[in-house]
């Protein structure tokens, strides 16, 4: 049987990263995807100089005939998916406090996507196969300060309809403009990615419990500040680097560590600490 691996929005950045680690790494089939296929096959032919050959498919994870059509691909070609790396997003805003417009690309790409992506992507992964979902510093719980949704997102009995509501209500009051800045840390800058990122922290708690029972490994993580075209060059890290880790977690990592918030440098954190000094702070941009 041809293992598979599968990297979504990676025709660039981080994502491309990946790809190249696991083509160097992981033995058997991998998906490079891209939403647009110009960008994608143009990324595929600048591996292919590398002598690096990925396997392409076209892949919006907000378009669920695009999912489905990708999904079937897999099925019949392959069978299964024993790696998923959820990594498409986006940060669009032009400022640091964001229209809903840019607020609803946000939540839509970086987070309601996930729940496409499972419905037609999870039920393909194999047993004991791996999931990666690329969070942010913008995903630990620190970056709430609303005590409502604080106590709600760590409770043991959250559900996705919850989570929903959550991004939903910061939707609204964006819509509304009755956004109130201290319910997010860091005076509520980029409140819609953060909230985007929070949720998909959470969500991986509960994709974790319904996937155990097939020993399926369902983790989130801080990929560090990372000089891609998403943070205009900034940062700390190149995509090369920064794909380290996820390649670990997919790759190497013990089969043990489930459901757990991973930062750049493998750290397992507790992702429940809402008093923690993890959470995104702008100034790190100017550094
Ligand atoms: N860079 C950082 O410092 C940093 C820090 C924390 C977390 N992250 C997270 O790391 C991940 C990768 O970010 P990056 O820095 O590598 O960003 P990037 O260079 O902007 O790459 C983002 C990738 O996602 C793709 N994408 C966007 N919307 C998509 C959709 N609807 N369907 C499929 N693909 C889509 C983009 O495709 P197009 O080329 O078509 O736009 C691109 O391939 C993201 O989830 C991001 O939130 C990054």
């Amino acid at each position: 049987m041809v293992k598979v691996a599968v990297v979504t929005g990676s025709n660039k950045g981080i994502g491309l990263s990946i790809v190249k680690g696991l083509l160097k790494r992981f033995d058997g089939v991998v998906f490079l995807t891209a939403r647009d296929d110009g960008r994608g096959k143009a990324a595929v032919a600048k591996l292919n100089e590398l002598g690096l050959h990925p396997e392409y498919h076209q892949l919006d994870v907000t378009d669920r005939n695009s999912i489905a059509r990708f999904a079937d691909y897999i099925k019949e070609k392959y069978g299964g998916i024993d790696i998923l790396v959820n990594n498409a997003g986006v940060f669009n805003a032009t400022d640091l406090y964001l229209t809903y417009e840019e607020s609803k690309e946000i939540i839509d790409i970086n987070y309601f996507s996930y729940h496409i992506i499972q419905e037609y992507l999870y039920p393909l992964v194999r047993d004991n196969g791996r999931i990666l979902n690329i969070s942010s510093d913008c995903g630990h719980l620190s970056n709430l300060r609303n005590e409502y949704w604080i106590k709600k997102l760590s409770s043991r009995s959250l559900t996705v309809g919850e989570i929903d509501e959550f991004a939903n209500w910061h939707l609204e009051a964006v819509k509304n403009g009755t956004f109130n800045k201290s319910d997010i840390a860091d005076n509520g800058t980029v409140a819609a990615y953060r909230v985007a990122k929070v949720a998909v922290s959470a969500l991986t708690r509960i994709q974790q419990k319904e996937l155990e029972p097939r020993n399926i490994s369902v983790n989130s993580m801080h990929p560090g500040l990372v000089r891609t075209e998403m943070t205009k060059g900034v940062g700390f890290f190149d995509a090369d680097q920064a794909a380290e880790t996820p390649l670990y977690l997919v790759l190497e990592a013990p089969h043990t560590l489930k459901g757990a918030y991973i930062w750049f440098d493998r750290q397992v954190l507790d992702w429940f600490d809402p008093n923690a000094d993890w959470y995104f702070k702008c100034k790190t941009l100017s550094h």
